[in-house]
């Protein structure tokens, strides 16, 4: 072996980039699918409140969950490599893409945009990831990736039922699959595509607004599920804490209540759009928080028709959602976090121990669980208000602004509330007589 020689040792101008390459092109790829997560989580949630079938509604919520668990493993394995970067900002380029796929006016299209285009990319994008790395160097990645195709297959066929064709939203699938070719690809794994002759981009000439109302598809709505009047809403707010309420008139309303919490799934869903410069760490815990409604909504879905409610018969309560698309997203979010859920915590333990009188552990887990992730929802407000107030440019202490934020939501709600009125007449909808007779309480 020969000794080496100093001018071996010394050196060389950009060396360390040489030697690292290999991980720093891998780092590269997996920064770009980052990024594409990011955005699908920033804007698939735009779909949520868009849709109307709760089924539906709820697989999103479940979709964008695992999608922001991808986005955080990409983000723990890329800081091991050299070249990932630091920072956490999605690029403009990507950013265009997924600001185009939101604009359709109909859900169902913009649904289709996501589901029959970008998320196919991203599939192709990780499948070639995983095509190009090196199994053994590259092994702990590798790993990841292979689950990510695993749930990415997985959400494809879980979508499938609720996908449209016909020829607009084939035009409209047609153009977002112009404007990935044009990339080629997530990754760049093909060769761009030029984009076609006279091609627009739709987001030249507008920007994506929240609908004033949610949807609710074929299901029947109303303002609020809450009253005094057990002639009129299936919720009787004296009931709730009356020691003569029979439990399972209590175990109804309660399951009615949960299944309100669709309102959460779809004015939370609005926070993300809004939220573009949020560090991915908030969106991530919004995400969770969506995820936790959607599934505290589905404990009522489930769980009404087993009772033998039904739910043709439950109206939709739309005002929370009319009344904070009002506000900015610091403020709905605020309201959510600081009144409606901080409140809530007398009035559901009460619930829970005239639950547990019917021996129904089901119901007292999903009660349990419901209270835990609440808990959980609470400190999310306490860890993230300060910085979502930050980026809206909102300096006042906190406690000063959520009170001042309080009195507007009254203000607002004398303006957007009450305004959805009862879609089923009295005879039809469920309300705290019927759950009486249902039950055969006295
Ligand atoms: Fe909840
Ligand atoms: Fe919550």
């Amino acid at each position: 072996m020969v000794a080496p020689s100093r001018s071996d040792l010394a050196p060389a101008a950009g060396s360390t980039g040489g030697r690292l390459a290999a991980v720093q092109e891998m780092a590269r790829l997996q920064r770009l699918l980052f990024e594409v997560e990011r955005e699908f989580i920033r804007t698939a949630t735009t779909l949520i409140y868009r849709v109307g079938e709760p089924e539906l509604k709820y697989l999103l919520c479940q979709h964008v969950w695992e999608s922001a668990g991808h986005a955080r493993f990409l983000r723990e394995r890329g800081r091991e490599l050299t070249g990932f970067s630091g920072g956490e900002d999605v690029r403009d380029a990507l950013r265009q893409v997924f600001d185009e796929a939101v604009l359709p006016a109909d859900g169902g299209m913009a649904l289709a945009g996501f589901y029959r285009v970008l998320k196919p990319a991203l599939l192709r994008a990780y499948r070639h990831y995983l095509d190009v790395t090196d199994h053994l160097a590259d092994w702990p990645s590798k790993k990841l990736v292979e689950e990510f195709i695993l749930d990415e297959e997985r959400h494809a066929r879980e979508i499938t039922p609720y996908l449209l064709s016909g020829d607009a939203t084939d035009a409209w699938a047609a153009h977002l699959s112009a404007i990935v070719a044009s990339r080629g690809g997530f990754l760049g794994e093909s060769a761009p595509a030029p984009l076609p002759a006279g091609f627009a981009w739709e987001s030249a000439a507008r920007c994506y607004t929240h609908p004033l109302t949610c949807n609710r598809g074929r299901y029947p709505t109303c303002s609020s599920v809450f009253s005094f009047d057990p002639a009129e809403t299936p919720i009787v707010r004296p009931w709730l804490v009356d020691p003569a309420t029979d439990a399972r008139v209590i175990r109804i309303m309660v399951y009615v209540w949960l299944m309100m919490e669709m309102d959460a799934v779809d004015y939370l869903a609005t926070v993300f759009y809004d939220t573009p410069a949020a560090p991915f760490d908030l969106h991530h815990d919004l995400a969770r928080h969506l995820w936790d409604e959607s599934r505290h909504s589905q404990f009522g879905f489930r769980q009404l028709p087993k009772l033998g409610v039904d739910l043709m018969t439950v109206e939709h309560s739309l005002d929370l959602y009319h009344i904070l698309i009002h506000m900015p997203p610091h403020e709905r979010y605020a309201m959510m976090t600081m009144e409606f859920e901080a409140g809530s915590f007398p009035t559901k333990a009460t619930v829970m121990d005239r639950i547990r009188e019917l021996n129904d552990f089901e119901a007292d887990t999903l009660l349990a669980f419901d209270r835990n992730d609440e808990q959980n929802h609470v400190r999310y407000g306490h860890r993230w208000l300060p910085e979502i107030m930050a980026l809206a440019g909102e300096h006042r202490p906190v406690d000063e602004f959520v009170r001042a934020t309080q009195e507007k939501f009254k203000v607002l709600a004398e303006l957007h509330g009450g305004r959805t009125p009862h879609a089923l007449p009295p005879e039809r909808r469920l309300t705290g007589e019927k759950i009486v007779r249902l039950v055969g309480a006295r």
